[in-house]
């Protein structure tokens, strides 16, 4: 009997479901992807409708396992991956969310943590390796528990628990079944540590809820949390429930995989060794380097992370540079300014300019991430004389990605004292020849593009068959990564440098702008 591995990528615009076979490569047709709802009710808060995220997530895997055409009895394991430190809330009697999701990207408890960074902000670093920022969820949690009436009596009472986005879909594959880790509460309810080390509560190098944190951001009670696990496990985080009954014919499925989705595709892009990058070309861009089972502590601004982690107690770190908006930016210029229409036309439009002719488009929306960490920078576009024409917004906007993206390798070069080889690239805009090889121009680095694209859900089948016996070792995983294209980079090293100094001249003027 062959075996398959299915997946759920529960990302921030949507969430795609897919199944993968032993060779690591994606079943054909075996796939389904929908959108949900993206919901702003102010200015800088961002929620999403858990209830609709798990019904669009039982439709994606009935769509992906019927499309697929294989026997459900051949799926042997499911692995989740997902958009991280996004809260929910629910109820486990009852299944039902007691608020929107806070989104990562949701800026509404900026007072929270500048009062954390403040007074806490070493404590902070020391314990969870995160700069004290609105991204993550612990602000969040507190937020909830502050205004949210009734929650904290509720929570008290074990009527609310919380979860990142993996925590409430393994709950809800789960439910109903009677083999999960916590039988009490209705379904797993359980996180990898990679997700929890997200979340500014989790002790990074015990890999356990801190209480301490706990009590410095609103006394959030530790049994309102999920169980902390490996991002594979033996153990099985649960077998999948009654809701699931329908698509698998009866079976019950073992979920045994689970890591945030930055973590997930350095895993995919089989990224072992230390000292490996990966950058992921998505809304926003995500450079994580591979630090082995070492956590190291960043002076520059970057995230200290949990990789993954195999076996309970032990785990592996990267080292994180988070971008907020990058392939944001290109939906702006085809919604916003509409000098697009659909996304792909940016790379033909970026190439019929020789250059931006000194225009710099800085997309700093929702404020800039690392290295900078500044919630109150904005976008600016300048440069812009009487020659200025869409083709050169349109390169900006590209070459800003690229800006951003060495900003962090740089950063991260400096950091921990070494260069960086090679840097491989994955994520939609990765599909984008014109950016990865001004990405290898401005940085001076390669840049590589895998065969498999799906480098987040990939490295979610991987740990979850790892913990099943699909795949045995981290070498065999090694041996299934395979290149598809490598850029060189070609470009003068004086005119990089040049281009570079006023791409840095123009963040300079984007920060602070929006503080009162
Ligand atoms: O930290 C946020 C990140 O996990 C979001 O990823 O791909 O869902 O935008 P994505």
């Amino acid at each position: 009997m062959k075996k398959y591995i299915l997946v759920i990528d529960q990302g921030t615009t949507g969430t795609r479901a897919g199944i993968f076979g032993e060779d690591g490569k994606p079943v054909p047709g075996g796939w389904a992807y929908r959108e949900h709802t993206q919901i702003y009710p102010r200015p800088g808060w961002v929620e999403h409708n858990p209830a609709e995220i798990w019904e669009k997530t039982l439709l994606c895997i009935k769509d992906a396992v019927q499309r697929s055409k294989i026997s459900p009895r051949e799926i042997v394991a499911i692995g989740v991956t997902n958009q991280r430190e996004t809260v929910v809330v629910w109820d486990p009697r009852t299944g039902n969310p007691l608020y929107n999701a806070i989104v990562w990207q949701d800026r509404r408890t900026a007072t929270i943590t500048d009062k954390l960074k403040e007074n806490y902000s070493e404590l902070i670093h020391k314990k969870t390796g995160l700069v004290p920022d609105p991204y993550f969820s612990g602000s969040k949690i507190q937020w909830l528990l502050e205004n949210v009436d009734g929650l904290r009596e509720k929570v008290k009472r074990g009527e609310a628990v919380f979860g990142t986005i993996d925590t409430w879909i393994i709950w809800n594959l789960t439910r109903g079944s009677r083999e999960v880790l916590t039988p009490e509460k209705g379904g797993a309810h359980v996180t990898d540590y990679s997700n929890a080390s997200r979340t500014m509560l989790f002790n990074i190098e015990k890999l356990s809820w801190d209480q301490e944190l706990l009590e410095l951001m609103g006394k959030i009670p530790e049994e309102s949390l999920p169980l902390p696990r490996p991002s594979s496990d033996k153990e099985v985080y649960g077998y999948t429930g009654p809701a699931l009954n329908g698509i698998f014919n009866g079976a019950s499925i073992p979920v045994t995989g689970d890591a945030g989705d930055q973590q997930a595709a350095l895993f995919g892009q089989a990224g072992f060794e230390e000292g490996e990058v990966k950058c992921t070309y998505g809304t926003g861009n995500f450079i994580l380097l591979n630090t082995g089972l070492r956590v190291f502590y960043s002076r520059r601004g970057l995230l200290s992370t949990v990789f993954y982690s195999l076996e309970p107690g032990k785990a592996y770190y990267a080292l994180e540079g988070s971008i907020f908006i990058t392939g944001a930016a290109i939906q702006w210029i085809r919604d916003g300014l509409k000098i697009i229409e659909v996304s792909p036309e940016i790379n033909p439009l970026a190439e019929s300019a020789d250059d931006t002719g000194g225009l710099y488009f800085v997309p700093a929306f929702t404020g800039l991430g690392a290295p900078y960490w500044d919630p109150y920078a904005r976008g600016l576009i300048i440069g812009i004389t009487r020659g200025t024409t869409r083709k050169h917004i349109a390169r900006a906007t590209l070459e800003s990605i690229a800006y951003l993206t060495r900003d962090v390798v740089d950063t991260m070069k400096t950091d921990v004292g070494r260069d960086i080889k090679v840097l491989k690239a994955d994520g939609g805009a990765s599909q984008s020849d014109f950016l990865l090889q001004f990405q290898a121009d401005i940085l001076g680095v390669e840049v590589v593009r895998p065969l498999v694209r799906e480098t987040t859900s990939l490295g979610a089948a991987y740990l979850a068959g790892l913990a099943v016996g699909v795949w045995g070792s981290l070498e065999e995983l090694k041996r299934l990564w395979v290149e598809e294209k490598r850029f060189i980079p070609q470009m003068d090293p004086t005119k990089r440098e040049k281009l570079y100094a006023g791409w840095k001249a123009a963040v300079k003027r984007a920060l602070g702008w929006a503080k009162e």
